[in-house]
């Protein structure tokens, strides 16, 4: 049953053109959504019942046959092509019209496809988010690991990739943290707002049949039906808000990325990538290149876009649906399995990622990373800060001068530029002391990082993993 006969044949004298359909059959990209539109199926046949089109007897007979198409289905895996079926839900329905004849003809009774593919997409968005959030929470549990493991390893941090203060390196870990989590509720939150059931809007006014929607929507876990019915099969911002969360989601990983890839480089040398993820060089012996930190860096583009292609898609279409729409899928899959992969990627980088403590503590000391410290002993002798700034500034400028660091500055020249002070206490500005100094909440003493860690796992453990 290929082309139009099937499905809207009346109107039509020929035959849908191949290269037309090249284009406009969707089965292999909506064939994921197959297990979806049967649930759909079996919730509207019931509703279908409860308004007169079967009987007690009939809908029974209905739900088994979905329920044996969707053990074919399950059989199958592939899209079965071959069938000639537009889409997932016309190969339903023509499996179900194969098996019980008028029965199967009778479920489309105050249905559109338009309902059907708003619906399917909803709920397999909500299967979908629910394994997002599940990886993104793997991805930051091996954050959080190494948090734990490095929560007092000395570790350089920058701004404007100059060396600014020491952190420790479960400090750093924890931030990449806090942006996941806030992905993984930006998902949650998408997923919370498009749980709102389609079935009943009929292609676009609302059935005539007068099918109890509350129902409808309760049996397929939404919270309620949709409230307009040109709304609900003509919007997508629902795959937009999960796009721009994956975008997002896909930029901090990138950044975290781009991070370890700086690390890794025999110039920094502060972190090394378990050989798993990485790979060598044709050419050059010596190679060990973090090609998983630039495919996860990469992926972000094509995560944003997607985001992009979705805006573009629904920007300057007229209410209601439009074939444009079909493209959702291609991009939201798309995405979806980008995403996926990314995240176990990340998740697996950091689960493998060494450090070099040494290294750490070298570097997190470079740059007269003690300076702003040494500004507070200043202030501690009651000098203004701005002045105190001005003075630890040319103080720098003498070490750098003589090629020194400001605590290894003799004596004479510390007393001379810095009177005020005990030169032991500038002595005792060491990457340890600057660590346990930033003592507040938030901050990268090794307490506050361990217990910050401690804490990340409650979180991680008590967060919705289904929106
Ligand atoms: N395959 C279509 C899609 O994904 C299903 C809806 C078709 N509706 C229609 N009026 N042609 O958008």
């Amino acid at each position: 049953m290929s082309g139009p006969a099937g499905m809207w044949g009346g109107r039509f004298a020929g035959d849908a053109d191949q290269v037309f359909r090249a284009l406009n059959d969707s089965l292999p990209v909506d064939w994921r959504m197959v297990q979806h539109d049967i649930r759909g199926s079996v919730a509207w046949a019931r509703a279908l019942a409860g308004v007169g089109i079967y009987t007690d007897a009939e809908l029974t007979q209905v739900v088994e046959a979905l329920g044996a198409i969707a053990a074919e289905a399950e059989t199958l895996g592939a899209p079965p092509v071959e069938s000639g079926a537009e889409d997932v839900h016309t190969w339903v329905e023509q499996r179900l019209t194969d098996r019980l004849g008028d029965l199967g003809r009778r479920l489309h009774t105050g249905r559109s496809r338009n309902d059907q593919v708003a619906t399917d997409l909803r709920l397999w968005m909500r299967d979908a988010l629910g394994s997002l959030t599940g990886l993104v929470s793997e991805a930051a549990i091996a954050l959080a690991d190494q948090a734990e493991t490095h929560a007092a390893t000395p570790f350089p941090a920058y701004t404007h990739l100059q060396s600014a203060q020491p952190v420790t390196f479960g400090h750093w870990c924890l931030a990449y943290v806090e942006m996941l989590l806030r992905d993984r509720e930006r998902l949650s939150d998408a997923g919370r707002r498009m749980n709102e059931c389609p079935l009943g809007s009929a292609a676009l006014a609302g059935t005539t049949y007068p099918v109890d929607r509350e129902a409808i929507a309760r049996e397929l876990g939404f919270e309620h039906p949709t409230r307009n019915s040109l709304d609900a099969i003509a919007s997508r911002d629902h795959v937009i808000e999960v796009l721009g969360a994956l975008a997002t989601l896909g930029g901090n990983l990138s950044r975290l990325a781009e991070d370890l890839s700086v690390y890794t480089s025999v110039e920094f040398g502060l972190v090394e990538l378990d050989d798993g993820v990485t790979s060598g060089s044709s050419l050059m012996p010596q190679k060990k290149n973090p090609d998983s930190l630039e495919l996860i860096r990469g992926m972000s583009g094509l995560l944003t876009g997607g985001l992009v292609a979705m805006l573009t898609t629904v920007k300057g279409l007229p209410m209601s649906y439009n074939k444009d729409l079909q493209f959702d899928k291609v991009i939201l899959f798309d995405a979806f399995d980008r995403a996926s992969a990314v995240l176990r990627l990340a998740a697996r980088t950091m689960a493998g990622l060494r450090i070099d403590p040494a290294r750490g503590l070298e570097l997190a000391a470079a740059g007269h990373a003690n300076a702003t410290d040494l500004a507070d002993l200043l202030v501690g002798a009651g000098v203004p800060f701005r002045v105190a700034h001005e003075r630890v500034g040319a103080v720098v400028r003498y070490a750098i001068g003589r090629g020194s660091t400001i605590d290894a500055l003799p004596d004479s020249v510390l007393g001379e530029l810095l009177p005020e002070l005990q030169t032991d206490a500038v002595r005792a500005l060491t990457t340890d002391s600057l660590l346990a100094k930033r003592d507040v909440f938030g901050g990268t003493a090794p307490s506050q990082v361990a217990a910050r860690a401690r804490e990340t796992r409650q979180r991680l453990a008590s967060g919705a993993e289904n929106p």
